[in-house]
């Protein structure tokens, strides 16, 4: 099996924009829903990435229509929502997918919330599953599939195959706080932290002893960076809260990002931009 022949995605920002163009390579019809406020952005943040496909030679098999009408999700098997990452909207929005496309499967873009938690907006929590792409979704090659309580075995391995379909990798995690990705990424790098604050050795060392020893082609400072440090503090904070204090924030972390230190978006970080 493939990627299906029409799917729906709920939100054209920079995360349905980019699951949007991996179904139209992999030959969907593609419907994404947006606000009007915010359906032209969508619209053109979809032709811009298509365009950047085509120019590198990649086949466009399907196609991308941005509308604002969620009854014309109807009759589709795979909704996929990326809207922003806010437990009450996501509600509404399952629940607007699960009037408009009653039976449909549900893909969730969620990267820090509960499946579990979320599937209670569902009249039928079974249908919903994590599809956590990464950013920039065209050129990363992971999806974590994300197993709730009440997510069949059958359908995850629909989502795998799914996952395959878009020519990526699909990894099956079950709903735990910050999944694979996140809680291991952040591990790494609130040690890397502790190590800059105990003099252990630069920003600079310690990222190297990682790309140059571990082949990870960004050390973990620098990828802070360019996350944001304020993002990588909510994303500590939540997991110490539900983890333990192995996730506590380094006082390095909270000092720069009360000081306006955020990374890349502010020209410094654990590095100058
Ligand atoms: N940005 C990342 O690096 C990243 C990576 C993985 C997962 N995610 C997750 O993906 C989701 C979306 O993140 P993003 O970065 O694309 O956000 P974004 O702000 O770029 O896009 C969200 C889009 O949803 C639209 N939207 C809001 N309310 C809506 C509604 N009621 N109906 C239709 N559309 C609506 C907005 O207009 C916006 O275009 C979040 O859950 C986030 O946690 C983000």
């Amino acid at each position: 099996m493939t990627v299906p022949a029409a799917v729906g995605v709920y939100g054209g920002g920079r995360m349905g924009a980019g699951i949007a163009h991996a179904f139209a390579v992999a030959g969907s019809t593609v419907t994404v829903v947006e606000t009007d406020a915010a359906a032209d952005a969508a619209r053109a943040r979809v032709e811009k990435s298509l365009a950047k496909a085509a120019e590198k030679g990649v086949a466009v098999g399907g196609t991308v229509t941005v509308v604002t009408d969620p009854a014309l999700l109807s009759g589709l098997p795979l909704v996929v929502e990326a809207v922003p990452e806010l437990v009450e909207l996501k509600h509404s929005v399952l629940a607007s997918i699960a009037r408009s496309a009653p039976g449909a499967v549900i893909g969730t873009n969620t990267s820090s919330l509960s499946i579990d938690v979320l599937a209670g907006a569902l009249p039928d929590p079974s249908v919903l599953i994590g599809l956590h792409f990464f950013n920039p979704v065209p050129a990363s090659d992971l999806v974590e599939v994300v197993v709730g309580e009440r997510t069949p075995s059958a359908l995850v391995e629909r989502a795998q195959e799914w996952v395959r379909g878009l020519g990526k990798h699909a990894i099956t995690v079950r709903d735990s706080p910050g999944f694979a990705s996140s809680r291991l990424g952040v591990a790494i790098a609130l040690e890397a932290m502790r190590m800059v604050q105990e003099g252990v050795a630069s920003a600079e060392d310690i990222d190297s002893a990682m790309t140059l020893g571990y082949r990870h082609p960004v050390g973990p400072l620098r990828t802070t960076d360019i996350v944001g440090l304020d993002v990588r503090l909510a994303i500590a904070e939540h997991l110490e809260r539900e983890l333990g204090p192995r996730f506590t924030p380094p006082q390095l972390l909270r000092d720069k990002v009360e000081a306006g230190q955020l990374g890349r978006k502010t020209r410094e970080g654990f590095y100058r931009w």
